[in-house]
């Protein structure tokens, strides 16, 4: 097979950011997705559906010229957000659900949620409204080990809102572990999962092994061989929990490349050649746009995309860097060849 064509993917979990790191991402991703569920959690974070509705204009400005791609927004939980937004973002138009990043997971994730237990009264309001709740799984204290996070995560907390909110809609971002996996397959209809193209093309080794690897340093941290393939099986057993969210997260390559580095990959530039690569090699290239363009799309209760995309057989390097102006990003597999080719 050497041209694959799909309906247009969406991207389930994305980051931009704003300003000019923007203004040289967008285009990246407006290029291969119909829509993406943007994540909230610029400084400071997107916490009202007017704060949203501001951010959305601003990606909209930022467009190649002729873009049709629609951002999806998304609120960002804190201690105190206000019962009354749940329902706001229930009658929004353009915001789609609330993120909920455990206080200090991740990048610009200080104001995020403290105690649990505390938005329990949100939570049940979502479940009643049904917006969906998007979760970043992992626990935050010092005392666990950092390879260990998300699948306490699960034991603790995970399994004890999906037990008390049972027809709250969930989609745990991300996934990470076997663990993880095997949690989202034997849960009910409503508790789904995003999942990135380096969790699923790396290994652990491609952080540390033969030299400390900035670029593949993400959250939650890329973990053993074992989870990668439960995570491969996963994305394309052609089950519909499962579906692309790249988490691609741009940061500048001096934030990267740093004695305390950021956490976060960069993958828009390619991603649906990053994913094709992984379906390839699994034979399954079949359930590529089960993934990619349909399980994600019917659990936003959204229609399908109508357009189609292809992909060709068509080696290309990546670049080192993308620039512009004084921003520099160094992407995913900067200097590789890639065998798929997106085409225009
Ligand atoms: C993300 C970022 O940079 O915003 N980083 C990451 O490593 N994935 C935040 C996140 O999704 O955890
Ligand atoms: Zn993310």
């Amino acid at each position: 097979m050497d041209k694959i064509t799909l309906t247009q993917p969406d991207d389930w979990h994305l980051h931009v950011r704003n300003g000019k790191i923007l203004r040289l991402v967008i285009g990246h991703t407006a290029r291969q997705f119909g829509r993406a569920i943007i994540m909230p959690n610029l400084r400071p974070p997107v916490t009202s559906v007017s704060a949203a509705l501001d951010y959305r204009a601003e990606i909209l400005a930022a467009l190649p010229e002729g873009s049709e791609f629609n951002p999806l927004m998304t609120l960002y939980l804190t201690d105190n957000t206000p019962i009354g937004a749940v329902q706001k973002v229930a009658e929004s138009q353009h915001v789609y659900a609330f993120k909920l990043y455990p206080a200090g997971a991740t990048t610009n994730s200080d104001s995020g949620v403290s105690h649990l237990d505390g938005i329990f009264p949100l939570l049940e309001a979502m479940e009643k409204h049904q917006v969906p709740l998007l979760i970043h799984g992992e626990v935050t204290a010092d005392q666990y080990d950092i390879f260990d996070r998300e699948k306490i995560f699960l034991e603790q907390n995970l399994s004890r809102i999906v037990r008390r909110f049972p027809a709250l809609r969930i989609v745990v971002e991300h996934l990470t572990t076997e663990e993880a996996v095997q949690f989202v397959t034997e849960a009910s209809a409503n508790v789904a999962a995003t999942i990135t193209p380096q969790h699923l093309l790396f290994n652990r080794n491609a952080i540390l092994a033969g030299g400390i690897r900035p670029h593949h340093y993400c959250l939650p941290i890329i973990k053993r061989e074992h989870h990668r393939l439960a995570l491969v099986k996963a994305a394309t057993s052609g089950n519909p929990k499962f579906f692309l969210g790249t988490d691609s997260a741009p940061h500048p390559t001096h934030s990267k490349e740093n004695a305390c580095g950021c956490a976060g990959c960069y993958s828009a530039h390619a991603a649906l050649e990053l994913y094709a690569e992984v379906f390839e090699k699994e034979n399954s290239l079949d359930k590529l746009e089960g993934f990619a363009s349909f399980y994600g799309a019917d659990f936003y209760r959204l229609p399908r995309n109508q357009k189609t995309v292809t992909l060709e057989k068509q080696p290309w390097q990546v670049p080192e860097h993308y620039r512009q102006g004084d921003v520099d990003i160094t992407p995913l597999k900067a200097g590789e060849q890639l065998s798929w080719k997106f085409m225009e």
